[in-house]
């Protein structure tokens, strides 16, 4: 969302900007006085977090400290009057703010503060303090202090434009925020408008719906409004169409000073088609295992229920639930088998061929599933992977492939058994029982830990207990170790083979062979951010998958550089049952913690993310709580089409072929012998691109089919301009 203000007859509000800030990492509430004596203190960018600074690792609290002469004529260039302005921006994870030793705002919550640390790393602090109060020391010097406390990497403030000190304008205070109606029964938008301030503004605010690719406005909503102030916001109720790319704008004429505010928001927009209601296959035909191990398999098959899966010719050794479509058993034989399943409800019937390949390679497709880390944190319970799982069922994921449950950190009890092996905290009441009752769903369970003594989360690892933690994951049913690097790097430090790969290698090979000598195929995932180019060695210590960068989170920055930056020399490293993992989605409600949000990605960068990972051929593992999701996310998630390139059984990942300055085309070759075929703009600003100029470049001249993946529908095979909007994607299979 952009806000943009102009104006004519309005004063501009004269602002003091700090972009650095002296600093010391400690805490000592003695620093929030203005004597206070910081002269040995660090200069520090307050643009920027504080790691990287030179500021000591794993630091907790830090204070920052501002010295400022705040001039009386600020007052005078504002025709507002009200109070002055402190705009510290996003601090991570919770903060106090002094100006002369007096608290004047507090954002999040630390360890020590009532109901413990809760972190408000996203939020932009703006801390107001009255023009008449006594803090304020006019045309003299002033210092605001600044109490910062992290609960994990990365920590302090991180404010691009500086911290800003202002009083603001009349028009300054003004807020434009949409919302989605929830009770309406159209797609409804809500644009509110609102003041920060006491002062009443009155003007005319103008709603238009907009249509970005053919740039003609659909609808517009002009309202006079009057007496808008804090807490006394108004609204207009916008309808718009789902299934449409739109834009909602809205602008707001103050009448006193003539300045104008506007902002523009996309709303979500559902491309994928829902489903039919008679049966529908959506998951590949082809499943990995090992000769004896115990099978969990879901045959994945949307449409109305109830329905009946069933097999006249399965192997002997399995069997399937009819009501659930659970595959179990095991075979013990290495070699293929093939048969057919038969899937029936009130609406129709389908059929597809299923081959089950016994032998020594699992995860012949990358895999698809849940895992508790962006939504929960270190907060997750056997009870939030129980509900989690319901609603994979309930909202028609597992239809669609999606069957690993991953307990992520956050599991363990602080002291092994006195027999050595691992005890759960008092957040599992029985991991066996959770494990049974997955897999009598067909789904599958998954855990986590660390090669060292602690994990990322201080939790405990595995290390001089592996074979003892294989045996418990065993007798739980654990179908997925995500073994993360963390507590181990401290060990490391102290080896003096430490710069050669096989110090990188040896934790993790150590795993492999406990966990190979359990009956039962559990899913390998490294986690140690791609140290050591992982990804030339991952597939030698029989790894599944490897995550090949640091940490995702829900920027476009982020994902950015892990997907486009990161991803894009790694094509040759990924293979049928050995994947790269550029880390889990972040699409729905996350939050890394008990609080949750939506994501901040934009709807068309959330369809870039999930485009993106689906020729990557990476793992999908849903981050968000499952029990909120929101139909425009089980549109991203739940398109057929698009999730079968993901799991497309050649398991190659797609090449970045097309830099063309903010263009980027990524193709991957399908076992159909198609292509599928990313067109990106990961620019700033909308483009027209036509693909045809590409086409020899890629090779596909003489194209016969282009078919869009996330609309299901075919497209002209001679006209191939596409309007792409910023940091979105063009999505299309073509032959
Ligand atoms: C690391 C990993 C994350 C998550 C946390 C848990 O940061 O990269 O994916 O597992 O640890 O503490």
């Amino acid at each position: 969302m952009l806000l943009s203000a102009s104006g004519m007859l309005g004063l501009q509000a004269q602002t003091l900007t700090f972009k650095t800030a002296r600093f010391k990492a400690m805490d000592d509430p003695a620093c929030a006085a203005p004597s206070y004596d910081d002269k040995n203190w660090q200069t520090l960018k307050v643009t920027q977090v504080w790691d990287g600074q030179g500021v000591p690792e794993n630091t907790r609290y830090g204070w920052y400290r501002f010295t400022m002469r705040i001039p009386k004529s600020l007052v005078e260039a504002s025709d507002l009057k009200e109070c002055l302005e402190f705009h510290l921006g996003p601090i991570d994870d919770a903060d106090e703010a002094y100006l002369n030793g007096t608290l004047i705002g507090k954002t999040g919550k630390m360890p020590s503060d009532e109901g413990g640390y809760h972190s408000a790393w996203s939020t932009p602090r703006v801390y107001q303090v009255k023009l008449d109060s006594k803090a304020i020391r006019w045309d003299e010097e002033n210092v605001l202090a600044v109490r910062c406390y992290s609960g994990n990497h990365p920590g302090g403030m991180f404010v691009p434009e500086g911290v800003v000190v202002k009083v603001p304008s009349r028009i300054d205070g003004t807020t434009l925020s949409f919302s989605r109606k929830p009770s309406a029964k159209e797609p409804t938008c809500t644009v509110q408008l609102g003041s920060t301030h006491q002062t009443a503004l009155s003007g005319q605010l103008t709603v238009e719906v907009i249509d970005p690719e053919t740039e003609q406005t659909l609808n517009t909503i002009t309202r006079k409004v009057s007496g808008v102030k804090a807490g006394k916001p108004v609204s207009v109720d916008v309808p718009y169409d789902l299934s449409r790319m739109l834009q909602i704008k809205a602008s707001f004429k103050e009448k006193k000073s003539g300045c104008t505010v506007a902002s523009i928001h996309q709303p979500q927009y559902i491309l994928t088609p829902a489903a039919p209601a008679a049966p529908r296959f959506n998951t590949p035909a082809l499943y990995g295992a090992r000769p004896g191990s115990p099978i969990h398999f879901r045959f994945g098959v949307s449409g109305e229920r109830p329905m009946k899966i069933t097999s006249s010719n399965l192997p002997a050794g399995l069997s399937i639930n009819p009501d659930n479509g659970a595959l179990s058993g095991s075979i013990a034989k290495p070699g293929g088998y093939t048969f057919t399943v038969c899937a029936e409800n009130a609406k129709g019937k389908a059929e597809q061929k299923f081959t089950i390949r016994v032998g020594s390679k699992i995860a012949l497709t990358p895999p698809m599933g849940w895992n508790s880390w962006n939504c929960w944190g270190l907060s997750v319970t056997q009870d939030k992977v129980i509900s989690s799982a319901k609603a994979l069922i309930e909202k028609g994921l597992a239809d669609y492939g999606y069957a690993y449950m991953n307990i992520d950190d956050g599991w363990e009890a602080p002291q092994r058994n006195a027999d050595g092996t691992i005890a759960v905290n008092e957040k599992f009441p029985s991991m066996k029982e959770l494990g049974d009752w997955l897999h009598s769903e067909g789904l599958k369970f998954g855990i986590y830990s660390s090669p060292g003594d602690l994990t990322c989360g201080g939790y405990l690892g595995s290390i001089d207990h592996e074979l003892q933690d294989a045996e418990s994951y065993n007798s739980w049913g654990v179908d997925y170790l995500k073994y993360d690097w963390c507590g181990y790097g401290r060990k490391h430090a102290t080896e003096p083979d430490n710069q050669t790969v096989a110090s990188f290698v040896r934790p993790y090979l150590l795993m492999e062979r406990c966990l190979r000598q359990q009956p039962r195929d559990i899913f390998y995932s490294l986690c140690q951010y791609g140290m050591a180019d992982v990804w030339k060695w991952g597939e030698a210590v029989d790894a599944n998958s490897w995550r090949t960068t640091g940490d995702i989170t829900d920027t476009w920055t982020s994902m950015y550089d892990i997907g486009f930056v990161r991803q894009a020399e790694l094509q040759p490293y990924a293979k049928p049952g050995h994947w790269n993992d550029p880390d889990m989605l972040i699409v729905g409600k996350v939050g890394w913690s008990a609080n949750l949000r939506d994501s901040r990605l934009t709807p068309d960068e959330q369809y870039t993310h999930i485009s993106l990972w689906t020729l990557l051929a990476s793992n999908m593992l849903i981050g968000c709580d499952l029990a909120q999701l929101d139909d425009f996310t089980i549109g991203l998630l739940c398109n057929n089409e698009v999730n079968a390139v993901n799991q497309d059984i050649l398991g190659i990942q797609a090449k970045r072929d097309i830099e063309d300055g903010d263009i980027q085309i990524w193709t991957r070759p399908l076992s159909d012998g198609s292509r599928a075929v990313g067109i990106f703009n990961v620019g700033a600003e909308p483009m027209r691109v036509d693909f045809g100029k590409y086409l020899k470049q890629l090779g596909l001249e003489g194209l016969s089919s282009v078919r869009d993946l996330w609309r299901q529908k075919d497209l002209s095979t001679t006209d191939l301009r596409y309007y792409i909007p910023t940091h979105g994607v063009r999505y299309i299979k073509v032959k």
